[in-house]
Parts: structure tokens; C-alpha cells; sequence
């Protein structure tokens, strides 16, 4: 692995780079990431590449032998999932791809059980982590401290690879991937993902899938991004800014039912009042042109799609999950596979997984 390219660069140099210059110095020598810390370390190909062993894995483990073949195929490697903010999907779908892989676990989910509690740095429990795993699958409150934990190992002697699993209100790549993949398994008999309309609403603000999902969106042609808020959780000037530099077409709007008619697939996302700076500053908001329920079902087209990335409160009502067009609880099995997907590829398995597909299947 080729991981020795942040031993070329020190801390402040690297934090201080555009995030598109810092993918060069967390690639391996096959191209793909060592560490995967952000959105854009994954181009149109790579993220073929990745479907494409998402597809495999799926259909090997229907059978019993490929189920045994996969849960040989890195069962001498060991993965800490590192999760100091709460977690259901994103925990559990890791945890499920380490077992489907043979990849054994360890946890902290609540540092107040370690050693942090008496003082311990990030930096040294990530450095104690890495004596007895092969890799760290790290959820934090902390913009940056994947990334921050990442360059740390790199510069230890033991580097392995750390994978973000959402960062502060900044970065999920791993959720933007498995949307992506939910993007392609639904359009892939009506003309792949382009030429589509993609409409965020929510809380685009606060909401890091949003903001890694948008970005990943810029790999696909003639993809049209609406982004529906309440203006003072409006999509941040950052996103607008690299998606006009990219000469994406976009709108910024405040009424959904506007949008729905217009939607291939309409992204729903809770308001995170966590990140409240004032206590009620949420609450005290009118949502009601935010939310998907049974009359804005009717707005929506015969074949477009309705994703969240859950949790879920009240922006899209229950009666809407029996439609066939409600794809979020797909769209989280989905994470299943393509974190697997990652995993093995992080472990350099591709090919022996493709080899299989091809030899049995
Ligand atoms: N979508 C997502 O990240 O869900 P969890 O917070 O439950 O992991």
C-alpha cells in the first residue's frame, strides 16, 4: 500500500490544502484510497468500480459457498469501529460488512468506557487502536478529525487505513456512496444516472450527507441539484460555489411541492437541532413546506424516487413508506453492500471477489 505519501507533508501543510489536493496524498498504488476520509477521493470510475463489487458481493453471498468464500477472504484482518457519536445505520451496516467479510470487531461507542476518560488524547487512542486492528472505522461530532487521525497513523509505524464514517456537519462519504448506489440501482433500466433532477430538502445546512452526496453527484452527466430549505438552513455558499465552478446546473428554493414535479429522486432530511447554537432555535421554525407526505406523493412522477438518509422524524410521513417509490429503507440495506464492497476493496480483495463471480456464478 502505498500509504507513504503523508509521511511527505506535514500536518499544518496538509489541513491547510484545497480538499481536492489533499486525495493525492491518501491514494494507494492501485489508484484506489487508503484512507477514505472524503466524497471526492471517488471519480466516476472508481465509483463503477466500487458498484460493480457492491453487485458481486451481493450475489455471492445468496449462496451458501459464497458465503463461506467471503467470510474467508480477509478473516485474518480485525476492524475497530470507533464511533464517539451516535450511530444506528452507519454502526451496524460496518459491523454487518466485517461479518460478511471474515473482518472482526472491536468497538468504543461511548469514550466515557475508555480511556479518553482519564485524559487520553484522540491521538494516542487512535495510535492504540492501530497496535490491535488492521483498520478504524471512525464516526465523530469533530470536523476534521478523521482526517487529523488519518495523517497521525500515516506517521506512526503502523499505518492503517482509517474510514470515515461521518465527520461533524461536514463529511459522510460512505452514505453519499451507498446513495450513489441507490441512484444507480434505480435508474438502471430507465437510463442510468443522468440527465436526472436531484431535490434535497431539509436541514441542508447541518446535514453532511447532503453536502457529500452533492458533490459525488458532480462525477454524472447533465445532473440538475434543487436544494429546498428554510433559508436560514439553506445548502452552505461552499457547495454552491464548487458546483458553479463545475458548471453544474442547480436552484435554491423554499417550498417543496414546487420542486416535486420536477424530481427524479427527492432527498429528504431531517432538521438536526443537535447543532442548535440557542436552545428552541429549531423549534421555532416553520417546516410545514418541508415535509413528504401523502399530497406530496401526488406531485411526485410515476418512476422518481424518495431517499433519506434516516434517522426520520416527522418530514416524511409513514403512510408514504408502502409506496414502491419510497426507496429509504432499501437505501440503507444498500449501505450493507457497498461499505462490504469498500472494505474488501480497502483490503485489496477486488479482484479475488470478481475472480469468484466469474468462476461460480
Ligand atoms: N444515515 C446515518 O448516518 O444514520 P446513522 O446516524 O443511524 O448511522
Amino acid at each position: 500500500m502505498n500509504h507513504e505519501h503523508l509521511y511527505n507533508i506535514g500536518w499544518k501543510a496538509f489541513a491547510a490544502l484545497a480538499p481536492e489536493e489533499k486525495s493525492r496524498y491518501l491514494v494507494r498504488a492501485d489508484g484506489n484510497p487508503f484512507h477514505t476520509l472524503f466524497a471526492h477521493q471517488f471519480d466516476k470510475n472508481k465509483l463503477e468500480d466500487l458498484i460493480a463489487l457492491a453487485n458481486a458481493i451481493r450475489q455471492i453471498a445468496k449462496t451458501r459457498a459464497g458465503s463461506y468464500f467471503l467470510r474467508e477472504l480477509v478473516a485474518h484482518k480485525r476492524a475497530m469501529l470507533y464511533f464517539s457519536q451516535p450511530s444506528s445505520r452507519t454502526f451496524l451496516s460496518f459491523l454487518s460488512a466485517c461479518q460478511i467479510l471474515g473482518v472482526q470487531t472491536g468497538e468504543v461507542r461511548d469514550t466515557s468506557t475508555s480511556s479518553e476518560f482519564k485524559g487520553e488524547s484522540r491521538e494516542d487512542s487512535v495510535r492504540t487502536f492501530s497496535s490491535y486492528f488492521d483498520l478504524i472505522v471512525m464516526r465523530s461530532q469533530e470536523k476534521g478529525l478523521a482526517e487529523r487521525m488519518a495523517w497521525v497513523l500515516s506517521n506512526s509505524e503502523r499505518p492503517i487505513p482509517i474510514i470515515n464514517a461521518g465527520s461533524g456537519k461536514d463529511e459522510h462519504p460512505t452514505q453519499a456512496l451507498l446513495d450513489i448506489y441507490t441512484l444507480s440501482r434505480s435508474f438502471e433500466r430507465s437510463g442510468g444516472l443522468r440527465n436526472r433532477t436531484v431535490v434535497f430538502c431539509g436541514d441542508l445546512l447541518r446535514g453532511r450527507t447532503v453536502r457529500s452526496l452533492s458533490k459525488l453527484l458532480l462525477n454524472f452527466d447533465n445532473i440538475r441539484q434543487i436544494f429546498v430549505a428554510p433559508p436560514s438552513l439553506q445548502i452552505g455558499e461552499d457547495i454552491l460555489t464548487m458546483l458553479r465552478g463545475r458548471g453544474a446546473e442547480y436552484a435554491v428554493m423554499d417550498d417543496l411541492r414546487k420542486a416535486i414535479p420536477e424530481a427524479d429522486a427527492v432527498y429528504m432530511t431531517r432538521i438536526q437541532d443537535e447543532w442548535d447554537e440557542k436552545r428552541g432555535e429549531s423549534a421555532a421554525l416553520d417546516t410545514s413546506r418541508f415535509v413528504f407526505g401523502l399530497e406530496e406523493l401526488a406531485l411526485l412522477r410515476p418512476k422518481s424516487i424518495i431517499m433519506h438518509p434516516l434517522p426520520r422524524r416527522e418530514e416524511i410521513a409513514v403512510e408514504v413508506d408502502r409506496d414502491p417509490r419510497a426507496m429509504y429503507w432499501r437505501q440503507m440495506r444498500n449501505g450493507m453492500w457497498i461499505r462490504t464492497a469498500l472494505i474488501a476493496q480497502t483490503f485489496s480483495t477486488a479482484q479475488r471477489v470478481h475472480d469468484y463471480f466469474k468462476q461460480n456464478m
